[in-house]
């Protein structure tokens, strides 16, 4: 496959690479205004374009963020985002060279680790991503629901700018402390939450406890038709949840079922374990419209990413990795209670780097991945010793789209 020629832009081709980022998507170039806003999002270094005979026809870029992983260390993460190959240039080769400089760029600069959403699931495991998280689509009809409890705090609405210093303090405090969650850079809450609440009727709640405030949600409504047809129904839309513990969770949930006039409440990206339907007088009120990847995960630096995690007890075990993009990550590593050391030992199980980063974060297990032929094993017991030290004491979840 040819390598076209990929660099690093210069400031001046960001707004190209932005329009063609779009293009890619089916959307128009950006208007001048959200330019502006959109400008503040690309940081000098991050960006690479593919060019043929001087025209940009590829691109891709990062934000700086980090990783929460199992034991609470975080690493250093490129939030890789605006991927895109202009349509009369797509399958030649042209992601895959943007790819390999963008892997060897990162993974130069330091970044232990790489994560991404995926537009379509067939691109990048041959880039050595694999899904580390997933999460939740519910549609609950409100009117069916019945909680069960009522609040045991106090929730209150707060106008965008309050309520975006309030949430990004909770925010940063509370969502290292699970696994496979995400640092936010400063353009996500100039979008997702400043300009949406100034243009895109984005609310604010803050609940508060005993020791202050301990969580907040926020939400769009969507107005529909109040009809007895009830074809468009009132739609609330649950976008950031985040609490302290399970009182102040409880209390936000009460609190967008209990806003009037709406008939389903909605909620993206929400944790698979989180137990919204407990709540509820009609479990059956909550409908589990989907379970999908969220977060595909490359780990850059392989030693790195190992050493950074901690294992629950149990017997060592010998990985033996394979990774075509960055090979300096292949060969064996022994896992073990008390650590990682890279050795000359035979492996027991031999994985793609795409393998073992889907079951990095503990989402899912050694044996799960064996069963579905994504891994060689070599030697029948180091299954379940590799299950045993991966194992995660909460499910890894994200919670940040991007
Ligand atoms: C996805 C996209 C970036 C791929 O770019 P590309 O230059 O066509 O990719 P490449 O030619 O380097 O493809 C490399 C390999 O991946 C495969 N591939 C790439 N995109 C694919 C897709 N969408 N579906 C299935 N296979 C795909 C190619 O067939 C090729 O396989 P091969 O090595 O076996 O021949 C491009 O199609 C695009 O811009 N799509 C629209 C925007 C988008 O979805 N962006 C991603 C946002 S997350």
């Amino acid at each position: 496959m040819t390598d076209h020629d990929v660099r690093v832009l210069d400031e001046s081709e960001f707004r190209a690479a932005h329009t063609l980022f779009r293009g890619a998507l089916h959307h128009p170039p950006a208007p001048d205004d959200t330019w502006k806003l959109v400008r503040e999002s690309y940081e000098p270094g991050r960006a690479f374009g593919a060019f043929v005979d001087g025209e940009l026809v590829g691109t891709a870029q990062s934000f700086p963020s980090r990783l929460a992983v199992p034991g609470g260390a975080v690493v250093t993460n490129a939030a890789v985002s605006r991927v895109g190959v202009r349509a009369d240039w797509t399958r030649r080769g042209v992601l895959s060279s943007v790819q390999r400089a963008q892997l060897r760029g990162l993974r130069s600069a330091g970044e232990v680790v790489a994560t991404l959403r995926a537009s379509e699931t067939a691109i990048y495991g041959r880039y050595g991503y694999g899904v580390a998280t997933r999460f939740r689509l519910l549609r609950i009809d409100r009117r069916q629901a019945a909680p069960r409890t009522r609040p045991a705090g106090r929730v209150r609405l707060v106008d965008g700018e309050s309520g975006e210093r309030i949430a990004r303090g909770l925010f940063e405090e509370l969502s290292p402390r699970r696994a496979g969650t995400i640092a936010r850079w400063p353009a996500w809450w100039a979008f997702n939450v400043r300009q949406a609440a100034a243009e895109d009727n984005l609310k604010l709640a803050v609940r508060s406890g005993a020791s202050g405030d301990d969580g907040y949600v926020a939400f769009k409504v969507t107005p529909g038709v109040h009809d007895a047809t009830d074809e468009k129904p009132t739609t609330l839309s649950v976008l950031d949840l985040w609490a302290r513990d399970a009182e102040a969770w409880a209390d936000l949930w009460l609190f967008v079922l209990g806003i009037d006039l709406v008939a389903e409440v909605t909620a993206f990206g929400r944790p698979v374990d989180e137990p919204v339907e407990w709540l509820l007088g009609d479990r059956r009120a909550c409908r589990v419209a989907d379970v999908a990847d969220e977060t595909w995960l490359r780990l850059l630096d392989v030693p790195a990413a190992l050493a950074a995690r901690t294992y629950a007890a149990g017997e060592p075990v010998v990985l033996g990795v394979r990774d075509t993009y960055l090979p300096e990550n292949a060969g064996s590593y022994r896992v073990a209670a008390d650590g990682v050391t890279r050795v000359d030992d035979a492996p027991e199980l031999v994985l793609d780097v795409d393998v073992l980063a889907s079951a990095y974060l503990g989402d899912v297990s050694f044996s799960t991945l064996a069963a579905a032929r994504r891994l060689d094993v070599v030697e029948a017991g180091a299954l379940a010793r590799a299950d045993a030290l991966f194992a995660a004491a909460e499910v890894p979840w994200c919670g940040t789209y991007f």
